[in-house]
């Protein structure tokens, strides 16, 4: 069946968008967080106009209705990411999600000296959290070196460094440069050491269907914005046995099962971890999300249009004088993005002259400032692509980058 970009389109209406200089929005800014279908939006908007009240608190209709949709949402997307064996801990993000490892795993069951491995192609999520808690509890942390020039993850270096580990934690998809890491690999390099593993796939499940269950991580971080979702909701998937390893993380109501001035005793499984007030709303606009993804996109399909529109576009880049391009966008681990820089215009100065044509990308550092050292570089632009972008965005961007150089290289 063909991939029908424009009825994918028409369920977005930000796509549409005039911007204020009167040119046509073009979105290539999906890894920083993607638009929303209309049946996200209205699945909240109904939620505050019909439903809202404070889940899991009281025992009135609203409070009822609001509960149910909150629990009904994560049957629904821990379903979508197959975990039906393991369990779902909403979060705020993905971020969030690997602070949880971090303060509500690692934190109960290492101890100085104890290592943990991470690798220098992460985002800041998986990376500060580590170096904060060996400062608080001396753990030894180990990075895996970014290959630049085989522009992969060095397996070599993560054998050696998952000896006598604890924890392996590695991206899925790098938000820089697009590479898919062969979790797999990752995954059985971590288990065949005694250690446990976890994936920040925050770049990845908005690109692939994630089978939790089958995969075998322990640990998994997602957010929800990337794929679709409202901001502000992302979860962990964590497998049974590591859950039973851990402890409090954010503390407060609703995780507890009797407070007295002597001290505290918390409730068991997932909901010892989702202290406040439940994000009730973010979890209803996920689940129309997932439910959404579920009828109208095929992953596989929406994969190969994003790589055909990614690895046409560095290709076409790579013809333009000046212009450097990261990461392997045609390669088949690669993943719909375009990281690239012009060796005289500033990736800022590069990122204000793309949005005058309409064109929004990223630029910077991308929170993966050891990654971009590793690389020698000291920012990129990075153009991410998404189910709805089109070859004719491609090809209208590369006109507008071909006449940006033109004009000021
Ligand atoms: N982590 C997001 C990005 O890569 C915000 O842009």
């Amino acid at each position: 069946m063909d991939y029908d970009v424009e009825a994918i389109r028409s369920h977005f209406p930000i796509l549409e968008r005039i911007l204020p200089n009167g040119k046509q929005l073009v979105y290539f800014d999906n890894a920083a967080t993607t638009q929303k279908p209309l049946v996200v939006i209205d699945a909240m908007s109904d939620f505050y106009k019909n439903y809202h009240a404070n889940a899991h608190r009281a025992n009135h209709t609203l409070a009822d209705e609001s509960t149910a949709a909150l629990e009904g949402a994560r049957d629904k997307i821990s379903l979508f990411f197959g975990a039906s064996e393991s369990s779902m801990i909403y979060t705020g993000g993905a971020t969030e999600a690997m602070n949880l490892i971090a303060y509500g795993w690692a934190r109960y069951n290492l101890e100085e000296g104890d290592v943990v491995v991470t690798t220098e192609m992460e985002h800041h999520a998986n990376i500060v959290p580590w170096q904060e808690l060996s400062k608080d509890i001396g753990i030894e942390l180990r990075f895996v070196p970014f290959d630049n020039e085989a522009r992969k993850l060095d397996y070599g270096a993560l054998e050696v460094a998952a000896k006598g580990a604890s924890l392996v934690c590695a991206g899925h998809v790098s938000n820089v440069l697009g590479v898919r890491n062969d979790v797999e690999r990752i995954i059985k390099i971590a288990h065949s050491n005694g250690a446990r593993v976890a994936l920040d796939s925050a770049q990845g499940a908005p690109h692939e269907k994630i089978n939790f269950d089958g995969l075998g991580a322990d640990f998994c971080a997602i957010a929800g914005h990337k794929m679709a979702g409202p901001t502000g909701i992302g979860c962990l998937l964590v497998k049974a046995d590591a859950l039973a390893e851990m402890g409090p993380f954010l503390t407060g109501g609703s995780i507890i099962t009797s407070v007295t001035t002597e001290g505290t005793q918390f409730l068991d499984g997932y909901s010892m971890f989702e202290t406040g007030t439940p994000r009730m709303a973010e979890a209803i606009g996920w689940r129309a999300a997932v439910e959404w993804l579920e009828e109208n996109i095929n992953f596989h399909d929406a994969h190969e249009h994003i790589h055909n529109i990614a690895s046409w576009m560095s290709n076409e880049m790579e013809k333009i004088p000046g212009i450097t391009i990261f990461g392997a966008p045609g390669r088949d681990d690669g993943v719909g993005v375009v990281s690239f820089l012009h060796e005289s215009i500033l990736a800022q100065d590069m990122g204000y002259l793309l949005d005058a044509g309409g064109f929004a990308i990223r630029t910077g550092t991308h929170c993966a400032q050891p990654l971009l050292e590793a690389m020698g570089v000291a920012s990129t632009n990075r153009a991410s692509i998404w189910i709805y972008n089109t070859m004719e965005e491609a090809e209208a961007f590369i006109v507008h980058l071909r006449d940006i150089v033109n004009r000021f290289a």
